[in-house]
């Protein structure tokens, strides 16, 4: 027996060691953790459950049968973040680059599958060479078959991607179809063709870092919702950001306990909006001091500004927060935070996640750039996730609410729950300056007149009481009680129904 149980151990040293020290020291030696040393940070100690440590490959072209190490380049299991399953698979660069081979892709269906069963998040730490070039289609193979598991997942389980190595060609394909992806600064990238392609095809002359690097993903082209230092925060991040989700559309989001008081005032927000209805002001601080402690994870916090989008908790319970940002473009809708926003309310929709929406949008952005770009369509997928989502909508309006952009923002005609208004909201079809040279275009050159008009276009329009004169807006509170009356809102929200009509699936424009 004793030899048996050696012969286990050796066999387990043998996974463990990967590829080898030499190519260990070679991961660290680029500011990178090892696929075990990830999974040892981002799980709770001791809860890491693995399994086919002894799964080797099948291929036997290019001398590959005798190059078989156990496990073929990914770790796959199942543990625990602050007391929660999660299923991970961790790519371990240093056996064959972590390409994926027929097996690799094995094993990640196989812990995909199982996640799905038991409703539970799937994390994947991606560090790949991408398809394991010696075994040709079969790698292409596998590849297909996660790619099936990504969108039969979607919506049924959390899927987040941390991406913390290469991450090219077809193999970025997975993580686009997960929920959410964070990316290390300097040691990660994405691209569909790397650098030497762009340069052949189009000439351009770029780095890896600038074609696909977390900065660029993360604030440019919107492919990544975080960009961090290191893979120490990265996980440090994906573990906080962890506890705020259901862990499978059959959930509801989970509850933590909290001191902070559902009735807590906060007087300062009775002066956050500046007098001048042009003046800026930082959206930011009334969602932190809305929320429990203030603890808010901002999701794409570099990328289309203009619109903020993360979670936060009310009352213990995780919320979606979506408010436009009045520092950034005045807080106008455009093609990039339409996307964002539209994105981040079917995640919460999909998995039960209330959305408290912030009001200050003077409408879409004009322009050639925005209407060449396609903001209808663009802007049409924000109005469509707001209005067929079914989770509690709870919505205030601080300031501007104009146009076009009052409908979208989870007005009451979207089926907002619950729509408030503060004393400042200013609710019409536009601003008082634009709204007068329109109707009396006859007028324009006599000052005196416009301004008039103008200051009468004022009274009438910019405030909340017409909208609440029509049932649009359900009160007019006080800034400072907002705490107070969203935590009500939501309490009463928390065993709301509502069900669209059947269908197979609804076709939002993409
Ligand atoms: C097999 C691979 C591999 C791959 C890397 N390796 N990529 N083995 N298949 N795809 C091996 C290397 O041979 C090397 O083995 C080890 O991994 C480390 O690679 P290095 O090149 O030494 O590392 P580095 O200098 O850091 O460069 C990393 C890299 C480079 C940029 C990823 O390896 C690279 O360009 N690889 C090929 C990428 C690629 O073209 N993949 C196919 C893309 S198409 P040793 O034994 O020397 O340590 C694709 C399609 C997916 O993925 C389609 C899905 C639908």
């Amino acid at each position: 027996m004793q030899h048996i149980i050696r012969e286990l151990e050796k066999k387990r040293e043998r996974a463990r060691l990967g590829g080898g020290q030499k190519r260990i020291d070679a991961q660290h030696g680029k500011g990178k953790l090892t696929a075990r040393e990830r999974i040892e940070l981002l799980l709770d100690d001791d809860s890491f459950e693995e399994w086919d440590m002894f799964v080797e490959h099948d291929s036997a072209d290019f001398g590959m049968e005798k190059n078989k190490i156990p496990g073929d380049g990914v770790v796959t299991g199942y543990g625990t973040v602050n007391g929660r399953l999660v299923f991970v698979f961790s790519q371990d660069f240093t056996v064959f680059g972590g390409s994926l081979s027929a097996a690799h892709a094995r094993k990640i269906c196989k812990i995909m599958d199982q996640a799905m069963q038991v409703g539970a998040p799937v994390v994947g730490l991606n560090d790949s060479g991408g398809a394991r070039i010696q075994e040709g289609v079969a790698s292409l193979a596998g590849y297909a078959d996660v790619f099936q598991r990504n969108v039969m997942a979607s919506g049924v389980i959390p899927q987040i991607s941390l991406i913390m190595g290469p991450c090219a060609g077809g193999a970025v394909y997975s993580p686009a179809m997960t929920d959410f992806i964070f990316m290390v600064k300097d040691t990660s990238y994405m691209f569909v063709t790397g650098p030497d392609v762009v340069k052949t095809v189009t000439h351009e002359e770029v780095t890896h870092e600038e074609l696909g690097g977390a900065e660029t993903h993360s604030s440019v082209s919107g492919v990544s919702d975080l960009a961090c230092e290191n893979d120490i925060e990265a996980l440090i991040e994906l573990r906080r950001f962890i506890d705020f989700l259901p862990a499978s559309n059959r959930e509801a989001p989970p509850v933590r306990p909290t001191e902070d008081p559902a009735d807590r005032a906060e007087i300062s927000l009775d002066t956050l909006v500046p007098m001048h209805p042009n003046q800026p002001y930082d959206m930011k601080e009334l969602i932190t001091k809305v929320v429990d402690e203030g603890d808010f994870f901002e999701v794409a916090p570099d990328f289309a500004g203009n619109i903020i989008t993360g979670f936060a908790r009310m009352e213990g319970s995780t919320i979606g927060v979506v408010a436009n940002q009045p520092t950034v473009l005045a807080g106008c809708l455009d093609i990039d935070s339409a996307r964002k926003a539209a994105r981040f309310v079917r995640f919460c929709d999909c998995f039960n996640i209330p959305i408290l929406t912030f009001v200050d949008v003077p409408g879409f952005l004009p322009g050639t750039q925005q209407e060449y770009g396609g903001i209808i369509k663009h802007g049409a997928k924000l109005l469509y996730a707001y209005a067929e989502a079914t989770v509690p909508k709870v919505t205030v309006i601080t300031r501007k609410a104009y146009g076009g952009a009052y409908d979208v923002m989870a007005s009451k005609h979207l089926r907002g729950d619950v729509n408030y208004a503060w004393p400042t909201a200013e609710i019409a079809v536009m601003g008082p300056k634009g709204a007068v040279e329109i109707i009396f275009r006859a007028d324009i050159g006599d000052t005196e007149k416009i301004e008039a008009r103008t200051e009468e276009y004022r009274q009438k329009f910019a405030n909340p009481f017409v909208a609440g004169s029509l049932g649009f807006i359900d009160d007019v509170i006080m800034p400072r009680n907002t705490r107070k009356r969203l935590c009500r809102a939501l309490a009463m929200l928390k065993d709301k129904e509502l069900e669209n009509p059947w269908k197979k699936h609804g076709n939002i424009p993409l």
